[in-house]
């Protein structure tokens, strides 16, 4: 049971204070992660919240629109590598075994935004019994300079790369919600709800959950969209919240 876990930006960090960790948010998912039957056998990536978010704002920087200015690169990418070690250093101190691993040092996009990301050191962590931190972070963008490299996209890519068996990614929702803020159980296609699928509130230049949906429609193994407080029950094989299933989904 291989399992890739997304922790969201907005739950690890107070997205509204630029540069803050939420300690207690942080040290709860990291106790769910190290005391959870799934052991050594997780990817994780986490999320931008305050350390990508406003940085990517202030250089106008999102998925699409790039930016070729070297302190703006700086600025977002140490940001996210200020968080990253903040959350490897949360998980070694609880026993996980984590390493980062940092897209912007490895990943490309072409002209057209399709992204190659090499994802042999993250299986070759993975075998060797190291639990990879990955992160949003720049990309290397053809045509546009660096472009927002979302956590979202990388779960997409490694889902696949060490043959996920389940998807979670754990947002500040308890889940998917429809209209009347209802957790919607299950989503097949993105026709059937995209009108409930609004921006996110706070700054996000990566999509908001309209965004995460569609990219996870795209994988084979189900995806589940829950809250930190079901943390636990998604790494003990429950299944919290929404279960995102495409049309490739097993
Ligand atoms: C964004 O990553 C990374 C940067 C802004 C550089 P995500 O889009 O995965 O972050 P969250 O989870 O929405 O905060």
């Amino acid at each position: 049971m291989t399992v890739v876990l997304k922790l969201g930006g907005s739950v690890i960090t107070d997205k509204d204070d630029p540069e803050t960790v939420d300690r207690a948010a942080l040290s709860a998912a990291v106790s769910a992660i190290a005391e959870s039957p799934v052991g050594e056998d997780i990817v994780i990536v986490h999320g931008g919240g305050s350390f990508g978010h406003h940085h990517a704002a202030d250089y106008g920087v999102s998925t699409t629109e790039g930016t070729h200015d070297v302190d703006g690169v700086q600025a977002i990418h140490g940001a996210m590598c200020r968080l990253n070690a903040a959350v490897v250093d949360a998980l070694s101190e609880a026993g996980v075994p984590a390493v980062p691993v940092h897209p912007f040092s490895a990943a490309a996009r072409d002209a057209d935004g399709d992204l190659s990301l090499p994802t042999a050191q993250v299986t070759t962590l993975l075998d060797e019994g190291f639990v990879p931190v990955l992160h949003g972070d720049l990309v290397a963008h053809a045509g546009a300079g660096a472009t927002v490299l979302s956590g979202d996209e990388l779960v997409v890519e490694l889902a696949p790369a060490v043959d996920a068996d389940r998807v979670g990614v754990c947002s500040t929702v308890p889940g998917v919600l429809d209209e009347d803020g209802v957790v919607i159980d299950r989503i097949e296609a993105f026709e059937a709800v995209a009108p409930a699928l609004g921006g996110s509130d706070a700054t996000d230049v990566s999509g908001g959950m309209a965004g995460k949906v569609r990219a996870l429609l795209a994988l084979s193994a189900p995806a589940l969209v829950f809250g930190p407080d079901a943390l636990s029950a998604f790494l003990a094989g429950e299944s919290p919240g929404t279960t995102i299933a495409g049309d490739d989904a097993d």
